[in-house]
């Protein structure tokens, strides 16, 4: 057939973390012992609480359409939540319920951008950002951020990279795939630029109560009302509940782009699932001890790893600060050998890792980051020891 396909969908890049994280499950399913670091998801059970509200729900039938922004009770709890721990001011009207984070966060885009729209990424980067913009018709514009930067942009490289088709500023924190957080004074700052420039900020906030140490986190619209002004905030209870399968995220956003997406949302997906608000609703309302002890249990995996990693050769990793993730960089390999053969880069590092050592790991070039690998620290305690004498032995043999 001659007939062509949508230009957009084919330019967009299949999700290299998942295909990994499919193939080392795959190996694992054929009896191989492989220690997959990949995982983007909390290895624990969402907590039962949560659960029992959600089979109640079902129970009472609560089994029909909702407001396609979500449930009223739903987004009192965000709104409550916001004010609580982000001290942000978002009425319930502000506030878009979604199907996960990916999806509030594509409607974002949808929202704000216009077609030639560019959308500063800081690179490192999480690689679904440039492929969400892409599809809304947005260009995304990286600006590298260095090692020694904390992969951070600045607000001099930000006042640098905007143009006049400058729409957006993507900023993560606590970052994927780094570990790190913005300091108050490095937000200050950025939103300085970002009002004098007049763009939008899309301040992801996935991994919000995943931080450990004496690190403060702070959401940037809550420094004053100018950023406020321009700021659409993004969070979801996967990450911190334990709850990536049930899908749903939330966005608080000034009044007028909560509208537009409450709008599109009612076309494309009418309401994020109804049961899972009532989970969400539960999660956020409900006591918060279990998730102190996952943070708890990420913080040991975290301070272990940490330590490992920096006593092995040939590799370097900044301190991760939150989320669950250690960003190392592996560019001294790329000149060694290994059975003769030069490494050369980091998708070799991936595969030798994988295929001799049975060690699965995310190579970041579609992170922005040729250089690196990240590991995830949601996996038990002696999958990491493990993974980590893997990797030491493979160190090892090079020359
Ligand atoms: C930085 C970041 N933002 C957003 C998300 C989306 O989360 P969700 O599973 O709720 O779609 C992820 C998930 O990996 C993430 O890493």
């Amino acid at each position: 057939m001659s007939l062509e396909l949508s230009k957009k969908a084919k330019a967009v890049k299949p999700s290299s973390t998942l295909a990994i994280t499919a193939k080392a499950k795959k190996m694992k399913a054929e009896g191989i012992d492989v220690v997959g670091f990949g995982a983007g998801e909390p290895d624990f059970n969402t907590p039962e609480n949560i659960c029992l509200a959600a089979k109640e729900a079902i129970d009472k039938g609560f089994t029909k359409y909702t407001p396609a922004s979500g449930t009223v009770e739903l987004r009192q709890a965000i709104s409550r939540k916001f004010k609580e721990f982000n001290n942000l001011d978002y009425d319930i009207n502000q506030i878009v319920v979604s199907n996960g984070g990916k999806h509030s966060l594509t409607n974002i885009f949808e929202a704000i951008l216009n077609p030639g729209d560019e959308v500063i990424i800081p690179s490192p980067f999480w690689l679904s950002y440039p492929e969400m913009v892409k599809l809304c018709d947005g260009v995304p514009v990286f600006v590298n951020c260095t090692a020694e930067e904390n992969y951070k942009i600045s607000a001099k490289k930000l006042d640098e990279a905007i143009t006049e088709k400058t729409k957006a500023l993507v900023l993560n924190s606590p970052n994927n795939p780094t570990g790190m957080i913005y300091t108050r004074k490095e937000l200050e700052e950025i939103a300085e630029v970002v009002v004098r420039r007049d763009i939008y900020v899309v301040s992801d906030e996935m991994y919000e109560n995943l931080v450990y140490g004496d690190e403060e986190i702070v959401s940037i619209a809550s420094l004053n009302d100018e950023i406020y002004k321009r700021t659409i905030t993004c969070s979801g209870v996967s990450k911190s509940y334990s709850m990536t399968g049930w899908r749903i995220g939330y966005v608080g956003a000034p009044l007028e782009i909560a509208k537009l997406m409450g709008s599109i949302q009612s076309h494309q997906a009418s309401n994020p699932n109804s049961i899972a608000q009532v989970a969400a609703t539960e999660a956020l309302n409900g006591p918060q001890d279990k998730i102190e002890v996952m943070r708890q249990e990420f913080d040991k995996r975290r301070i272990y790893m940490y330590k490992r990693i920096s006593e092995m050769p040939y590799v370097s990793a900044i301190n991760p600060q939150g989320a669950f993730y250690v960003f190392i960089d592996f560019s001294k390999t790329f000149e060694k050998t290994y059975k003769g053969e030069k490494i050369g880069d980091i998708s070799n590092v991936a595969r030798i890792l994988i295929d001799d050592f049975k060690t699965a790991v995310i190579p970041c070039a579609d992170f922005g980051a040729p250089q690196n690998i990240r590991l995830s620290y949601a996996i038990s305690m002696e999958d990491i020891e493990k993974g980590l004498d893997r990797i030491g032995e493979f160190l090892k043999e090079l020359n």
